[in-house]
């Protein structure tokens, strides 16, 4: 295989604090290989429309501490289709493009491993999402400072709990994993954290705030993931109050939590890991995602990351039941 000489980038999917400083990395690491680069916008419906930008080391100046992506992101439902994908490769071959590093999660994996089953194409994912639920690497980037955006969000509302003497259904991100509902929950000290993970148990958390009372406690921080219980927060609110006739209040955090000025943690994550794709691309490996293990950056096939589950932290839930109470 002939070596990669012009490398794009791109975003796709749902944005991530830390996408820039991955973006940066993956570009002046491409530059220090000498190869060209190109930007491409609005993720896989850029590559469709072949709205590639050249980049070079000022076009991601002063980017690192920003969040949302410069580069744009869209969800594009039309990369599912394998004609679609064709004219994909072909705006890539006609711009001389031969390798692609995208940074995404698990819905731009499969559109990036389509293309290198597909057409050959040389490329490496990044894993950027706040929901961290990529098996073959511990953090995604964005994760941690969607969860420390949400956590002060809990923290205000914990002061008007106490105040009033309430009860909070909050409910957080994270589609079909509760992953940010744990940290934020364990962090925020909420009496009960709901993940898709396990089965509410509404007869559960009704007693739970019975006997919650009982010792004392006067407000309650219940943190729901978006998807461990039909109609999320509200549901599981409506469902606890029709059998406890409490009251309560609902507060669903939303798109906030994807916004932000990325933490420490993951403006190094996205530099390591954007440097790593590059690299990667340079070493002549394809079809891999660059993730970190156990503080180790490593390679795992594309595939693997959303056929192979990475199982929630139950420890989490264990841990804040004993420390909640
Ligand atoms: O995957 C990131 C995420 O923020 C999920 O947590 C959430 O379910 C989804 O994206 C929301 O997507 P959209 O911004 O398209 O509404």
């Amino acid at each position: 295989m002939s070596e990669v000489r012009h490398v794009a980038i791109l975003t796709s999917g749902g944005d991530a604090p830390g996408m820039n400083a991955a973006t940066r990395a993956a570009v002046r690491t491409a530059l220090a290989h000498g190869l060209d680069v190109s930007g491409v916008t609005r993720g896989f419906g850029g590559l469709l429309a072949g709205d590639f930008l050249s980049l070079d080391a000022r076009s991601v100046s002063n980017i690192i501490q920003r969040g949302g992506t410069i580069l744009k992101t869209t969800r594009t439902l039309e990369f599912l289709n394998p004609e679609r994908r064709a004219v994909a490769a072909e705006k890539l071959s006609d711009a001389g493009i031969d390798g692609v590093v995208a940074i995404g999660g698990d819905g731009t994996f499969r559109g990036l491993h389509a293309l290198v089953s597909e057409h050959g194409l040389r490329c490496i994912g990044v894993p950027g999402t706040i929901d961290n639920d990529l098996f073959g690497t511990d953090y995604t980037v964005g994760f941690d400072t969607a969860v420390n955006t949400a956590l002060e969000s809990i923290d205000r509302i914990r002061d008007t709990a106490a105040s009033h003497e309430r009860i909070f259904f909050i409910e957080v991100m994270g589609r079909n994993c509760g992953a940010l509902a744990l940290s934020v929950g364990v962090s925020g000290g909420a009496e009960e954290i709901l993940i898709p993970e396990v089965p509410v148990d509404i007869e559960g958390l009704c007693s739970l705030l019975t006997t919650g009372r009982e010792r004392g406690k006067t407000s309650f921080i219940i943190v729901v993931a978006e998807g461990a219980f039909e109609g999320g927060a509200r549901g599981v609110a409506q469902a606890v109050s029709a059998r406890a006739g409490i009251d309560y209040r609902v507060s669903i955090l939303g798109h906030v939590q994807r916004g932000g000025s990325p933490t420490s943690f993951d403006r190094e994550l996205g530099t390591l890991l954007g440097r790593a794709a590059v690299d990667a691309l340079v070493a002549g490996e394809t079809d891999m995602m660059a993730g970190i293990e156990c503080g180790r950056v490593n390679l795992v096939p594309l595939r693997e990351t959303w056929e192979r589950s990475k199982p929630a932290n139950l420890d989490l839930l264990r841990v804040a039941e004993i420390t909640a109470t």
